[in-house]
């Protein structure tokens, strides 16, 4: 199994270019089922989780391509309902397959996703809301059985702001009969590219605000035609290793307005940073400040940078208090970056991090994906060589992540 051996020490300098979020691109991809035809999606990284996807959706009978960062989608003969418990319980994505089959067949069998290393993940929004509008589900040996003769528009409240279960209903209503009215919608910046993707196709969705969407059903959609929108994420991680380094990174073809938050935190931290249309340039503090940070929906922090956020605070002057209000289990990098000699203590959804002069090396491993960049980052400014093993969890969600950062100069190598 692949492993990274990080030497810690260089300050991080240079550009770097940011790739499509994986995190649009597997909606797009499940949202081509609605259609009949070709659809491409271009600015597609080459991560493991939308491996996983194109796999499922051959397995549902799509005919996947993927050139030039691009993926061609042929959806014409599709036939198969299933979504199996091999793939879902290792890519909870696959659970939006689960809208478009009903959508196009009527039925669906998609497993239930069970456990999750960031902690318990239901899915009783995406259900509560297909019931609402019709489908009939059943659990049966840990699969979902659900069917309907015709999706029905319906009023959707959340309770709780959910990303999947936002776009389960998007997929479920643009082409139900009638009209579904979806309120406290999640405004994520994926969101929205879903939303501008689904009306690019002719579907009919407005809405009061954001958070309120007015979705009238259609008869047909055209296929999907899509350029996906820069990973926030990815683009938020180099920017926290700028700063971890006491680097001057350049990150470009990002989308400054998406990373609001994080831009505060690391200007309170002491970094100082210029942002233009599409890039944002970080200079950081020789000394970084102790700052806190709460993960909610966007636009607030996000619980996908809280782990590189900690790993920052590990090395910054004083205490700092993370607390994560989205998944509040989301701490297992706290025991590894334990180990290479930070000062954090856990008191329920709490980080407390006592910041230390410096971070030591040593071997870890992750169990989830933000939480193996985290290690990264420590590993860059650790003294000695940081051993990361169970590679394949960073690999879901950045492309090349060790090459990007050996061109701004980082001494980060891949064992096979
Ligand atoms: C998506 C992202 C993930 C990110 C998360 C929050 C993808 C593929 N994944 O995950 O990277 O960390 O948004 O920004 O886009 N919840 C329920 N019931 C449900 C659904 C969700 O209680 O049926 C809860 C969750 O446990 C969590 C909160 O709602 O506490 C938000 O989760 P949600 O936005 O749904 O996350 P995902 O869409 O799974």
């Amino acid at each position: 199994m692949d492993k990274l051996l990080i030497s810690g020490g260089n300050s991080l300098k240079g550009e770097i270019s940011i790739a499509g979020a994986k995190n649009a691109v597997l909606p797009a991809m499940a949202v081509a089922l609605l259609t009949e035809g070709d659809s491409e999606i271009r600015n597609v990284p080459l991560l493991n989780d939308i491996k996983m996807m194109s796999h499922l959706l051959r397995i549902i009978g799509t005919k996947v391509d993927y050139r030039d960062n691009t993926l061609y989608l042929d959806t014409k003969h599709c036939s198969f309902c299933e979504a199996p418990y091999e793939l879902v319980s290792k890519m909870r994505a696959s659970i939006y397959v689960l809208s478009p089959l009903l959508a196009r067949f009527g039925r669906a069998h998609v497993s239930l996703p069970g456990g999750c290393a960031i902690g318990a993940r239901p899915i009783d929004l995406h259900l509560k809301s297909l019931q609402k509008m019709g489908v009939e589900i059943k659990i049966e040996n840990g699969y979902i059985n659900a069917q309907v003769d015709k999706l029905k528009g319906a009023d959707i409240f959340f309770d709780k702001s959910s990303v999947g279960a936002t776009i389960t209903v998007l997929m479920a209503a643009v082409t139900a009969e009638g009209i579904t009215n979806i309120i406290n919608a999640a405004i994520e910046p994926e969101v929205i590219y879903i939303i501008e993707l689904l009306q690019a196709m002719g579907a009919n969705i407005t809405g009061k605000s954001t958070t309120e969407l007015v979705v009238k059903g259609v008869k047909k959609l055209k296929p999907v035609d899509t350029e996906v929108i820069a990973d926030r994420i990815e683009a938020g991680t180099f920017m926290i290793a700028a700063a971890i380094t006491r680097g001057d990174v350049k990150v470009i073809n990002c989308i400054p307005h998406h990373l609001f938050s994080l831009m505060e935190k690391l200007q309170e931290a002491g970094c100082q940073l210029e942002y233009g249309p599409d890039w944002i340039h970080i200079i950081a503090a020789k000394k970084i400040r102790s700052v806190n940070i709460t993960t909610k929906p966007y636009p607030g922090f996000p619980t996908d940078l809280q782990a590189q956020f900690l790993a920052l605070m590990t090395v910054a002057e004083g205490t700092s208090i993370i607390e994560e209000n989205i998944f509040p289990e989301r701490f297992h990098h706290v025991p590894e970056l334990n180990r290479l000699d930070a000062s954090i203590e856990l008191d329920d959804h709490r980080a407390i991090i006592k910041g230390v002069k410096e971070l030591s090396s040593a071997p870890v491993m992750a169990t989830d994906l933000r939480a193996s960049a985290a290690l990264v980052l420590a590993g860059l400014t650790a003294k000695g060589t940081t051993t990361l093993s169970r590679v394949y969890h960073l690999d879901r969600g950045y492309e090349k992540m060790e090459n990007k950062l050996q061109k701004l100069g980082a001494d980060i190598v891949r064992s096979h």
